[in-house]
């Protein structure tokens, strides 16, 4: 007892402080040696938050114990860079969880500020600041920082934390999804985009009406830069559905890498996917799918194109609980 309060067990109050949820950030700030050099220092944390809009405010909690804690306080500058769901390896490496880093900003890509502070440049968002204010807070400090400076380097979804282990967001089931059938007569034919350079051709075509574009190839491992790109480029094109088609056989995995990022790239539009049907890994790759956000499917009614098929596509949604409104009379009669 303190105060005539009962005194909270400090390992159970790390286990309930474990129960909430946060994103992951590594705050950047600048080291002065005794010779003058300067070099950058950063930590991972998860304690920023918001604090006021007008004038901009955010707040971070540091460590008192922390080098990072006497190197803001002696810069009075530091950035917040906000991880995406792939750089758990990076908040790993500035929470010092990784011995045999020596140089932590080593192998990343970084971009200097207007206060020298770097920022990643590949992570999900940035707040350069300047301390507005240092409030003693326990064992930590909490510094509010005047946002000078903000910027999106790239869209992603973001890295969480939860009871000491790194996640991302467990999307949820859409309630409803649309099944077209592209095999069939009268069906609108897409147009596959390779990269970047077929799109003069598109927007010739978006300009004479209605045209459903499918980046092709778009779920291979090392194609992911240049389908995000195209995807950019094609969601400045009026009058264009966009779509993603799987062209060789796609690991699940690598599905809801891109499709995560994609669906956010084309809002407002409905992103499209088209899937194979390979050895069973079609309809997973359908489910993850949905789950990354995904409400338009093109499908087949002849399965042995290879392509996924609309009927097969209509049972897993049912299966799922997930109406699909708009079904064709050729599925229904094959019920
Ligand atoms: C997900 C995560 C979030 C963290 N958030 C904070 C935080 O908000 N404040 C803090 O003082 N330490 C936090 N830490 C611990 C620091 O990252 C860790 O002590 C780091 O090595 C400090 O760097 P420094 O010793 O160079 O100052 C966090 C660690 C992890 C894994």
């Amino acid at each position: 007892m303190r105060n005539g309060a009962p005194a909270v067990d400090s390992a159970q109050l790390r286990s309930v402080l474990g129960q909430w949820p946060s994103g992951v950030a590594v705050v950047t700030t600048i080291a002065t040696d005794a010779d003058g050099g300067r070099r950058p220092h950063g930590m991972t944390a998860s304690s920023f938050s918001s604090v006021s809009l007008d004038p901009p405010l955010i707040s971070i909690c540091l460590g008192d114990h922390l080098p990072t804690r006497a190197l803001v306080a002696a810069s009075g500058v530091f950035c917040v860079s906000f991880l995406g769901k792939d750089q758990a390896d990076v908040g790993r490496r500035f929470a010092g969880m990784r011995p045999e880093v020596t140089d932590r900003f080593a192998g990343l890509s970084w971009e200097p500020g207007s206060t020298g502070c770097l920022r990643l440049a590949d992570g999900t968002g940035w707040l350069e600041c300047r301390v507005e204010h240092a409030y003693p807070g326990g064992d930590h400090t909490i510094f509010v920082g005047r946002v000078l400076d903000a910027g999106i380097p790239r869209v992603s979804a973001p890295l969480l934390f939860h009871s000491r282990s790194w996640g991302q967001l467990a999307d949820p089931l859409p309630d409803e999804i649309t099944i077209s059938v592209l095999d069939r007569p009268g069906s609108v034919s897409p147009v596959l985009v390779r990269d970047i350079g077929d799109l003069p051709r598109v927007a010739a075509l978006a300009a004479d009406g209605h045209v459903v574009a499918y980046v092709d190839d778009a779920f291979t491992a090392d194609r992911e830069t240049t389908v995000l790109a195209t995807l950019d480029a094609l969601a400045t094109l009026p009058g264009v559905q966009i779509g993603c088609a799987e062209t060789g056989p796609a690991s699940p995995l690598q599905v809801r890498r891109v499709l995560q990022d994609a669906v956010v790239r084309v809002r407002p539009g409905r992103l499209r996917v088209r899937l194979l049907a390979h050895h069973g890994l079609g309809l997973v790759n359908a489910l993850v799918a949905m789950k990354s956000g995904v409400r338009e499917f093109d499908a087949v009614l002849d399965a042995a194109t290879g392509g996924l098929a609309a009927h097969d596509l209509q049972l897993l949604a049912r299966q799922l609980g997930v109406a699909c409104p708009a079904v064709l009379p050729e599925l229904e009669a094959r019920e």
